[in-house]
């Protein structure tokens, strides 16, 4: 079952290869010349007879957007963006395309199928059956797409397809206001025209049977020079087909001849030593006429320096004197044939320049040499020299300006991806959770409520103590003591609060004014605390503080900069009721649910059974744990669960130096807020020691 599936999905992965990169390759050659695809698609139409209804702009539309449509499924492929819908549309194009490729591979209407531009020239049968493999992969990657794993993200494929679109269809432009960026024809600079037109010696040229029809006597009957008969026979006729090509070269089709016919000077122009320019226009009746200044300019320059310049084209005579008549062009005019034109340059007009016959220079008429009647010698100028290594910089471009930036977005992606991943495993995997939860990641608390006891001098001391020893030997948790406002700012003067942090028991629920006897939260932290134990059972129970009343104070603690420890806790009757879970979670949507995920970072939660509180009596470990887990799933939904993995959730309640020790080593009990235990230094501090 296994072996199946790796063969499958292995199998699936090599079609996309093979899709992908035919794809881009096949597109991206397109898109670069989609003059060279216009003419191609034009040939087709005429093909079959509707060349002259479709308008030339709608073939370049056509041409640009099948280049780019192309590429863009080929990139999509690569990725695995949107595989489900790019690998139906890869199998659309291909169930249209192979029998059109049947179809020219039988019936022979065009030699040259064009699928990959000049780039690669296929015969139609070679292209029918390439089309039978990639028809064959794009019914396989149909059928499994899912087997694609993708490159990138799903949130990040728009990045990629945006991108991809923009490239192309710029790289098309580009190469439509100017000239391909790869010129894959004979013409291509540094191709020399007369070696290109050169039959090697010793190569076969096309052979040719003539067959010969006699008669004698009513009957007829065919022979070849091998069989010819007497003289008794009567010739009838005689036919003649080729039998093989032969050796064709590249360049098969190209002559210069003067307007009238009756000078053929191509070989004059070829082999001739020195610069001269070639002004190309198939159909000067369809050229650009905007740069003939331009154009003109070269002339001129021409002129003075003794360069020749013969302008190239396919029109009648008619054209020609149209193109004289509106650009007053004082140049020759020659005839050459009209597919030759096409080839030498996807410009009409476009130049060429030409040096001892070896092409040195090609342009658009959008991208003419600026040549004028002060520039110097073609030999001193950049025009005139053979471009040096101008395949490498073009690659460098493309890698430089597309295939790095996704290599970056894809590397990033990935290393996002991996990330979470990560994240997701932690999470999930209970034995990295236990692990987590004992290295500490929140912060384990001991907290001491002095409640209403100790005088100044009292409380004094025994800070000074707790002080003194802590920082002897450090501990292993966070320490807090909280004390009577009164205390506070003395304490603060000498209390190192980075090993022991001062705490208020309450403070008010207004921010200031004619509240005598209240302290406000600006208060208590203008002592120099940073912490304020609310909501502690005592202050609800005996002075009527209610959940709205405990919201305010909460707020303007926070406000002011101090951290809360919130107490929560159910009574006697409502354990026994079974309440607990209940009465916990509204005591906290009551009063600190209404914080931001920001603002909660700052609340301590002290779970404080009341039954258990100065009675003597605890919970146990187990029953304390239970409700602790309770209360951090509560505070995971409402803030998630990483905010509830570091919240810090304390047990009060009768906590001491014996039995803090099981408490803490429950996974979700943080430390412990204590009253009575924390009024003698010893006993506090045997339950700090409870964490080491
Ligand atoms: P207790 O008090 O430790 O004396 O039970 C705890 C508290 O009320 O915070």
């Amino acid at each position: 079952m296994h072996a199946r599936k790796a063969i499958t999905g292995i199998l699936v992965n090599v079609c996309r290869l093979v899709i992908s990169l035919t794809f881009i390759f096949s597109g991206y050659v397109k898109a670069i010349d989609p003059l060279g695809t216009q003419y191609k698609l034009q040939d087709y139409l005429n093909v079959v007879q509707l060349g002259q209804y479709v308008p030339d702009y709608i073939t370049l539309v056509a041409s640009v957007l099948l280049g780019g449509l192309e590429f863009c499924l080929g990139v999509f492929i690569l990725f695995a963006i949107h595989r489900r819908l790019v690998s139906r549309l890869v199998l659309l194009f291909m169930a249209i395309m192979t029998p059109l490729t049947l179809w020219l591979a039988v019936a022979n209407p065009i030699k040259d199928c064009g699928c990959f531009g000049d780039a690669v020239i296929l015969t139609n049968w070679e292209t029918f059956y390439k089309n039978i493999v990639l028809l064959a992969a794009a019914i396989v990657l149909c059928v499994k797409p899912l087997g694609m794993p993708r490159f990138i993200s799903r949130s990040n494929q728009w990045i990629v397809v945006t991108y991809t679109i923009i490239f192309i269809l710029f790289s098309s432009s580009m190469c439509l206001y100017t000239l391909p960026t790869f010129d894959f024809r004979p013409y291509h600079i540094g191709a020399n025209i007369k070696k290109g037109m050169e039959i090697p010696e010793g190569a076969k040229g096309p052979e040719f049977e003539t067959t010969f029809i006699l008669e004698k006597n009513g009957q007829r009957k065919e022979f070849t020079l091998d069989n010819y008969p007497d003289s008794t026979w009567t010739f009838i006729d005689s036919k003649t087909v080729q039998i093989s090509e032969g050796y064709v070269p590249p360049i098969h089709d190209f002559s210069i001849q003067t307007t009238d016919g009756s000078e053929d000077i191509t070989d004059s122009v070829l082999s001739r030593r020195g610069y001269s320019f070639l002004l190309i226009s198939p159909h000067l009746e369809k050229a650009d006429d905007t740069n003939f200044g331009d154009i003109d300019q070269i002339y001129e320059y021409c002129q003075n320096n003794n360069y020749p310049f013969y302008a190239l084209t396919a029109s009648t005579d008619e054209g020609i004197q149209h193109w004289r008549d509106i650009t007053g062009a004082e140049y020759q005019f020659y005839l050459t044939d009209e597919t030759t034109l096409k080839t030498i340059i996807r410009s009409n007009p476009g130049l060429l320049l030409l040096k001892d016959g070896v092409v040195i220079g090609k342009w658009s008429h959008n991208d003419l040499p600026q040549l004028n009647d002060q520039s110097p010698k073609l030999e001193r100028t950049e025009y005139g020299q053979m471009p040096q290594n101008s395949v490498t910089c073009k690659i460098s471009k493309i890698v430089l300006w597309y295939i790095l930036p996704l290599l970056l977005l894809t590397f990033a992606d990935r290393t996002w991806k991996f990330t979470k991943w990560i994240k997701e495993k932690e999470h999930s995997n209970k034995i990295y959770q236990l692990f987590k939860r004992k290295k500490n990641m929140r912060k384990k608390i001991v907290a001491g409520n002095w409640k209403m006891n100790m005088n100044l001098q009292d409380g004094i001391a025994l800070a000074k103590e707790l002080n003194e020893t802590l920082n002897n030997n450090k501990p292993n948790c966070g320490v807090i003591i909280c004390t009577p406002f009164i205390h506070l700012a003395s304490i603060a003067q000498f209390l190192n609060q980075d090993v022991i942090a001062l705490g208020a028991e309450n403070c008010a629920d207004k921010e200031k004014g004619a509240f005598t006897g209240e302290v406000s939260a600006e208060m208590v932290k203008s002592t120099g605390a940073q912490y304020v134990i609310l909501g502690h059972s005592e202050r609800r129970g005996y002075y009527g503080e209610t959940p709205e009343i405990l919201k305010e104070k909460v707020q303007l603690a926070l406000k002011n900069g101090l951290k809360v420890i919130f107490c929560i806790g159910e009574s006697l009757e409502e354990r026994e009721a079974g309440k607990q879970n209940d009465v916990v979670k509204a005591e906290l949507e009551g009063s600190v649910f209404n914080l931001t995920a920001e603002e909660f970072k700052n609340i301590v939660i002290a779970y404080e059974p009341i039954w258990a509180i100065g009675t003597g009596k605890t919970a146990t470990a187990e029953q304390a744990e239970e409700i602790h887990a309770y209360i951090r799933s509560i505070v995971a939904e409402k803030y998630g669960k990483e905010v509830a993995e570091d919240t810090s959730i304390l047990y009060g309640g009768s906590c001491k130096a014996s039995n803090a020790p099981e408490l803490f080593a429950k996974p979700d009990i943080d430390g412990g807020l204590i009253g009575g235990a924390s009024l003698k230094a010893a006993d506090f501090m045997g339950i700090i020691d409870a964490w080491k």
